[in-house]
């Protein structure tokens, strides 16, 4: 696609490291389905387990899927995934899709819980993912970015929602 020049490289290269994200292709190590959780009521909560009360929202260690998924539930090559990586004792090593420059503060706990947003409201329409997406898909534009951000922060007039540069950066 492009004629390999190093300054190109190097560029490229900063971000990927920094964040894993926004240049590796999601290919994750089971096709999960929202929607069919979701529908069948497993609260976000049972897999990501600290969007209520921590700071990061977390994705899954294959426990999680050992809960429901030790006894064959649906037979797919799909879940005999989950029991293969039981047996192995080895984790499912999910990719993280969204996820902010170290340099921003960002608490899920704050918005969820203080804040009262849904999780719609920031990752778009969840419940009808069939197959993992690939790259962040929610109403955030492309990454998180800081437009949104300071967007919904002057839309609430929350006199605990700033919009200094020190609010968010540290
Ligand atoms: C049974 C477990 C389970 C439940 C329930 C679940 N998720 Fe997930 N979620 C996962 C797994 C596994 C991944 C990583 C693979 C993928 O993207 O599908 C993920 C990925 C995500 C991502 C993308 C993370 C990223 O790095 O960008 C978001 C956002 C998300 N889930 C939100 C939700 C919301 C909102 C709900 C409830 C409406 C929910 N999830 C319910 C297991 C779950
Ligand atoms: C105000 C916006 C906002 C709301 C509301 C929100 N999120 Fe997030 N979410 C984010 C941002 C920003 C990130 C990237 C965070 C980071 O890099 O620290 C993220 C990251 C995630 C991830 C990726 C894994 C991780 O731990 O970073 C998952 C999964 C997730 N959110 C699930 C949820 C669920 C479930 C809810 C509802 C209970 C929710 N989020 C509500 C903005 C939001
Ligand atoms: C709270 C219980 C529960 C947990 C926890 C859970 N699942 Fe499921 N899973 C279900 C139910 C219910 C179904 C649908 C069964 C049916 O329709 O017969 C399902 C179906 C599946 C399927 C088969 C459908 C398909 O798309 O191939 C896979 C794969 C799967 N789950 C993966 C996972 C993974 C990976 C995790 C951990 C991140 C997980 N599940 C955690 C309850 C759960
Ligand atoms: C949908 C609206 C909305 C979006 C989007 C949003 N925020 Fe907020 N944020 C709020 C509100 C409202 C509060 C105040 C919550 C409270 O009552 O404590 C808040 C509080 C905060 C706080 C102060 C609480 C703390 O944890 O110290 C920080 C920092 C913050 N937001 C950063 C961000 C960043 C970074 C992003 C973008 C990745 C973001 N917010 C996106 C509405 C939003
Ligand atoms: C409400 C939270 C918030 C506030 C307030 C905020 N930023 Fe940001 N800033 C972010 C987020 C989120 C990013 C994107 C991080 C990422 O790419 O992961 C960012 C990125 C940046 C970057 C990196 C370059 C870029 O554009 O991506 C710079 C520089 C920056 N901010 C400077 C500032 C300055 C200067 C101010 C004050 C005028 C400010 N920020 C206020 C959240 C905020």
């Amino acid at each position: 696609m492009f004629a390999f020049r190093p300054g190109v490289f190097l560029i490229a290269l900063v971000p990927a490291v920094l964040w894993p994200g926004c240049s590796r292709k999601a290919d994750q190590p089971v096709a999960f389905n929202h929607k069919l959780h979701i529908y069948n009521g497993v609260a976000c909560t049972v897999c990501h387990v600290g969007a209520e009360t921590g700071l990061r929202a977390g994705l899954p260690g294959v426990e999680t899927c050992r809960r429901c998924h030790e006894d064959l539930l649906y037979e797919s090559d799909e879940e005999a995934k989950i029991r293969l990586a039981v047996e192995l004792d080895r984790d499912l090593d999910w990719i993280p899709l969204t996820r902010l420059a170290p340099f921003v503060l960002f608490s899920h706990n704050r918005h969820v819980t203080l804040g009262k947003f849904n999780c719609v409201t920031c990752h778009g329409d969840v419940a009808s993912w069939s197959v993992p997406p690939r790259v962040p898909e929610r109403n955030f534009h492309g990454r998180p970015g800081m437009a949104d951000c300071i967007g919904c922060h002057q839309e609430s007039h929350s006199r605990y929602a700033g919009s200094d540069c020190l609010f968010c950066h540290h």
